[in-house]
C-alpha cells in the first residue's frame, strides 16, 4: 500500500517509523513532514489543510491509504473531503470525519455527548455572549479553582483555571465579550474541578470495535516539576504505573465502551483514534477531554511499544474489521524526552544547525521541528526532536533518553531533566 500521512511533528515521523516496518508498506509520503520523516519517505510540501492539493497528489500517486496525524484537517473536514469525490472516496482516510472530530473541536459538543451517554465527567455549563451574567451566577454556585474553556480549537490554550472567582468572573467576560480567543471562544464550558492525576488513554476503532493501546502520561509544563508555562508537551511516558489493570478495567466499562456505544447510537462513523485524556480521581476514571487524533509527544511513546504491525490494524478500521487484527504490546517502559528551542513556549530562534544526531544510539531520535537546508538539519519549531527509548524499567529507558539528550547539541537546546522521575 502506499501511504499518506498528514502532518510534520514527532507524531508524523513516529508514524512514518512505525509504517515502514509493515510488510504491506509500500511507498510512504509525508505532507508537509521534516527532516526526519524523510528517512522512512518522501516529503511533499502540502499544507495539512489544502484538501484539493492532497487529494491531486493522492490520484496522481496511486495512494492507497491516508493517515492524518494533527486535529486541524480532521475537523475541517478531510475526510469528508475524500468521501465526496467519486475517486478519492475509494482511498481509506485513518481519523474520523467532521461530525466525529467535533469530540475535539467542541467542548460544548463532546460535554453533551458524555452527558447523553453516562460518561463519567466533570460537571459543567456552557455560555454563549448573551448569558455572560448567567455565567457568573454559575461561578458563584462552584468552589475554586474555577476551569473555563473556549468551546473551539485554541490550539492548547482555550482552558484558564483560576482560583480567584472574580478573575473567573473578569476571565468569562473577556472571552466571550471581548473574543479572547477569537471564534474559538464564542461558546465557553464551565466546569467543575477535578482533583488528581492524569492520563492518556488511547483507542483506535474502526466505528464497530476497537483496540485499547498503550496508555501514556505526558508533561504538558515548560519546568521541572511542572512549573510554568503549558507546552504542547514536553515528554511522555508509557505504560502509567498508576494505570493498574483494575483502573483501566473502569476506564474500559465505564469510558471506552460506552463511547464506542454511543458513536454508534448517535450515528457518528468513526474510524481513527480516539485520544481519552483522564483524571484518576481517588481510583476513578473522569474525562476531561476527547482528541480526535494521538498525542504528541504521547505517539513517540506508544507506537514503539506496539509489537503488532500498524498497517494491518489501518487496514482494520479501512474495512471494519478491525476485530480480527491481531494486537500486542511490548512490555517494556517508553519514556520519550522533548528537546526544545529556548524560549519556547514563547519566541524562539529557528534555523540553528543541528549537530550528534548520527551518534545517537539506543534510542530513536524522532524530529519534530527540524528541517533540512542545504544538506544540513536545522531546528525548524519550538519542539525540535523527540528522544524515544524503551526499557525494562523506567529507569533505564530514562538512562538511554537523557545520554542522548546530552549528545544532540543545537544552540538554546533545553529539556526538562524530570520526565517520568515522579513515577519512578
Ligand atoms: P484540556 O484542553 O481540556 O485537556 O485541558 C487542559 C488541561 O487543563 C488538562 O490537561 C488539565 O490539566 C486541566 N483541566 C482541564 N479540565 C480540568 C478540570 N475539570 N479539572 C481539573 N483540571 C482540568
Ligand atoms: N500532548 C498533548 C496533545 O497531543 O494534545
Amino acid at each position: 500500500m502506499n501511504i499518506l500521512i498528514i502532518g510534520s511533528g514527532g507524531r508524523e515521523h513516529a508514524f512514518a517509523w512505525k509504517l515502514a516496518q509493515s510488510p504491506k508498506t509500500g511507498k510512504i509520503f509525508i505532507a508537509p513532514g521534516n527532516a526526519g520523516t524523510s528517512a522512512w519517505g518522501t516529503n511533499v510540501n502540502l499544507s495539512p489543510l489544502d484538501f484539493s492539493g492532497i487529494g491531486s497528489f493522492c490520484t496522481s500517486n496511486r495512494i492507497t491509504m491516508v493517515v492524518v496525524g494533527p486535529e486541524a484537517p480532521l475537523v475541517e473536514g478531510i475526510h469528508d473531503y475524500f468521501l465526496a469525490d467519486p475517486v478519492l472516496k475509494n482511498i481509506p482516510v485513518i481519523g474520523p470525519q467532521k461530525e466525529g472530530a467535533q469530540l475535539e473541536g467542541s467542548k460544548d459538543f463532546s460535554k453533551q455527548f458524555m452527558q447523553r451517554h453516562h460518561i463519567p465527567t466533570a460537571a459543567y455549563a456552557t455560555f454563549s455572549p448573551e448569558n455572560i451574567s448567567e455565567g457568573h451566577l454559575f461561578l458563584d454556585t462552584l468552589k475554586a479553582p474555577y476551569v473555563l474553556k473556549a468551546d473551539g480549537l485554541a490550539a492548547g490554550k482555550g482552558v484558564v483555571i483560576l482560583s480567584d472567582l472574580k478573575e473567573a468572573k473578569a476571565e468569562l467576560t473577556a472571552m466571550l465579550r471581548d473574543a479572547k480567543f477569537g471564534a474559538a471562544g464564542s461558546k465557553v464550558v464551565i466546569e467543575e474541578f477535578l482533583a488528581g492525576i492524569e492520563l492518556s488513554v488511547f483507542v483506535l476503532s474502526d466505528g464497530l470495535s476497537y483496540k485499547i493501546l498503550p496508555s501514556a502520561k505526558d508533561y504538558k509544563r515548560i519546568g521541572e516539576g511542572d512549573t510554568g508555562l503549558n507546552t504542547g508537551g514536553m515528554g511522555a511516558v508509557s505504560p502509567v504505573h498508576f494505570a493498574d489493570a483494575a483502573f483501566l478495567k473502569k476506564v474500559e466499562d465505564r469510558v471506552i465502551k460506552p463511547t464506542i456505544e454511543g458513536l454508534k447510537n448517535d450515528q457518528i462513523p468513526y474510524k481513527g483514534f480516539i485520544f481519552i485524556g483522564l483524571m484518576n480521581c481517588g481510583g476513578e476514571p473522569y474525562v476531561i477531554e476527547y482528541n480526535c487524533r494521538m498525542g504528541d509527544p504521547e505517539t513517540e511513546a506508544v507506537l514503539p511499544r506496539i509489537k503488532s504491525d500498524l498497517l494491518d490494524l489501518f487496514e482494520g478500521v479501512a474495512t471494519g474489521t478491525l476485530d480480527s487484527r491481531s494486537y500486542e504490546t511490548d512490555p517494556r517502559t517508553a519514556v520519550v524526552v522533548m528537546l526544545t528551542a529556548g524560549g519556547y513556549p514563547g519566541e524562539y530562534e529557528k534555523g540553528d544547525p543541528i549537530t550528534g544526531l548520527e551518534n545517537v544510539s539506543g534510542s530513536i531520535a524522532f524530529h519534530a521541528g527540524t528541517v533540512e537546508r542545504e544538506g544540513k538539519v536545522v531546528t525548524n519549531g519550538g519542539r525540535v526532536l523527540a528522544i524515544a527509548s524503551l526499557g525494562s524499567s523506567m529507569e533505564e529507558a530514562r538512562k538511554h533518553s537523557f545520554r542522548n539528550a546530552e549528545i544532540i547539541q543545537y544552540t538554546g537546546k533545553y529539556y526538562r531533566r524530570d520526565i517520568g522521575k515522579d513515577l519512578e
